[in-house]
C-alpha cells in the first residue's frame, strides 16, 4: 500500500502521536480526509486546517461509523491512556478503550476499509521476562504465555487478537504497531498522563526555577525503559501501515537507558545537581524493558534511531516554554495550528489547559 494513494483517517488525532501522525502525512501530501478525538479540538495538541477536524466519542459504533465514512485507510491511535501513574490506577478506564477499536474495526470492515492500523504497546509483554532492570530485549513472541501489564496491557493484547480475527475472518487487512515508551514536544507534560521522560524534564525545570534543587523519582531510578522519539514512531508508523507485516511488531528504540541515566541527561540540560528522593511505593512497572528489533530490521531494513540526547533537548525546551507561559499565568498549552505546505504559515495560538484525568 501507498498511503499517498489512500484517504486516511487518523483517530486519536488530538493526541499527541496522532497529532504527529497527521501532521506528517499531510507534510508527504496524504490525503488525510478526516481527524478525530474526543477532546475539543480547541484543547488537540495540533490541529490542521487542511483536514476535516472531528469531535467524535469512538467508543461509540455509530460515531465510528462517521468517522471512517469514504475512508480506505484508517489509523487507530485512540485510547484512555498515559504513563505507570495513571495506568496503574485507572485500569477500568485503559480497558474500556477495548470499545473504541472493536467499534473502529467493526465500522471499518463495513464500510470496506483497506487497511487498518492498531497502536499496540510494550505493555502486551509477559511480566515475568521483564523482572531485571538488565533486560533481554523482548522479542514479539514474548507477549506469550499471556501475563501482560494489568489492565491497560491486558486491553492492548485483546485488541491485537481483535485484529488478527478481523483479519483472518473478514478480511479486513490489519498492521499491529507495538510501541515503546514515546516521547517529544506537543505531548503530556503535566497533569498525572505524563510518562517518565516528559515528567523527569517538568521537575528538573520545577527544581531550576523554585531553586529547591531536589527531586523525586519513582521506585530506585535503577529501572530500564528504551525511549523512542515521536519522529521515528510516526515514520515506522508508517511504514509498518504500508508494509506486508502481518504480525505485531515492536516498534522501538533498543537504547536501554535506567531512570538515572535519564535524569543525568537532563540535568546536564539544565546546568544544576539535584538531590535525589526515591519514592519507592510509586507506581513503577516493570524493573526493565527493551525493544528487540531483529523483526522490523528484517522485515524494513530500519528502526528508530534519534539518539535520547538529541530528542530529548527537543522535549525538555518545549516543556521548558510551557512551564515559562504557566509562570506568567497564562495558563495554556501551545496548540500549534498550522496550514500547508509545512511552514508556509505555521502559527502558534494559546489555548486552555487541556483536563487531564489522574
Ligand atoms: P494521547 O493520550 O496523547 O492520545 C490519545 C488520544 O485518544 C487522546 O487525545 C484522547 O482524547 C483520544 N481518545 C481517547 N478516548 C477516545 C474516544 N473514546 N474517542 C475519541 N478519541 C479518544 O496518547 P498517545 O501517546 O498519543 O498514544 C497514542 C496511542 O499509542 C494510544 O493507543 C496509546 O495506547 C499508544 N501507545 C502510546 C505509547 C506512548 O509512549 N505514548 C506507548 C505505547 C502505546
Ligand atoms: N511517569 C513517571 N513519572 N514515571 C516515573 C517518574 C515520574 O515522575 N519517576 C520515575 N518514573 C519511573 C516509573 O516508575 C517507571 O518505572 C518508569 O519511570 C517509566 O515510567 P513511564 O514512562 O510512566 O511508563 P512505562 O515505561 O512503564 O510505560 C509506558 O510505556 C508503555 C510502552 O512502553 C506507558 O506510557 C505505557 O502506557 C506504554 O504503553
Amino acid at each position: 500500500m501507498n498511503l499517498k494513494r489512500e484517504k486516511v483517517v487518523v483517530c486519536g488525532a488530538g493526541g499527541f502521536i496522532g497529532g504527529h501522525l497527521v501532521k506528517n502525512l499531510l507534510d508527504d501530501g496524504v490525503d488525510v480526509i478526516r481527524a478525530v478525538d474526543i477532546k475539543p479540538i480547541e484543547d488537540w495538541y495540533q490541529v490542521s486546517t487542511d483536514t476535516d477536524n472531528v469531535e467524535a466519542n469512538l467508543k461509540d459504533l455509530r460515531d465510528c461509523e462517521e468517522a471512517v465514512d469514504k475512508a480506505t485507510a484508517v489509523f487507530n491511535l485512540a485510547a484512555d491512556m498515559g504513563g505507570m501513574g495513571f495506568i496503574e490506577n485507572n485500569k477500568a478506564l485503559c480497558m474500556l478503550s477495548v470499545l473504541t477499536n472493536t467499534h473502529l474495526l467493526m465500522a471499518s470492515q463495513r464500510a470496506k476499509v483497506s487497511r487498518f492500523f492498531y497502536s499496540s504497546s510494550a505493555c502486551v509483554y509477559n511480566a515475568d521476562k521483564q523482572k531485571e532492570a538488565n533486560v533481554v530485549p523482548l522479542k514479539e513472541s514474548d507477549a506469550y504465555p499471556a501475563l501482560a501489564e494489568d489492565g491497560y496491557g491486558w486491553e492492548k493484547l485483546f485488541s491485537e487478537r481483535m485484529c488478527r480475527h478481523f483479519e483472518e475472518d473478514f478480511g479486513l487487512q490489519c498492521r499491529v504497531a507495538r510501541y515503546h515508551n514515546v516521547y517529544g514536544p506537543l505531548g503530556t507534560w503535566t497533569g498525572g498522563r505524563e510518562k517518565a521522560p516528559a515528567a523527569i524534564c517538568r521537575k528538573v525545570l520545577e527544581a531550576k526555577l523554585s531553586g529547591k534543587h531536589t527531586i523525586e523519582i519513582w521506585g530506585d531510578g535503577h529501572q530500564t525503559r528504551s525511549f523512542m522519539y515521536v519522529d521515528d514512531c510516526t515514520k515506522g508508523s508508517r511504514m509498518i501501515m504500508e508494509s506486508d507485516i502481518h504480525e505485531p511488531i515492536n516498534l522501538g528504540s533498543s537504547e536501554s537507558v535506567s531512570i538515572n541515566q535519564l535524569v543525568d541527561i537532563v540535568e546536564e540540560f539544565s546546568g544544576i545537581k539535584l538531590i535525589r528522593n526515591y519514592k519507592l511505593d510509586a507506581p513503577k512497572g516493570v524493573n526493565g524493558r527493551n525493544s528487540d528489533n531483529m523483526l522490523i530490521q528484517k522485515y524494513l531494513g530500519w528502526e528508530p534511531s534519534t539518539a535520547l540526547r538529541d530528542g530529548l533537548r527537543k522535549t525538555y525546551d518545549w516543556i521548558s516554554t510551557q512551564m515559562e507561559d504557566s509562570n506568567n499565568n497564562v495558563r495554556s498549552i501551545d496548540a500549534f495550528v498550522y496550514d500547508h505546505p509545512a511552514g508556509a504559515s505555521d502559527k502558534v495560538i494559546k489555548l486552555p489547559m487541556s483536563q487531564q484525568v489522574g
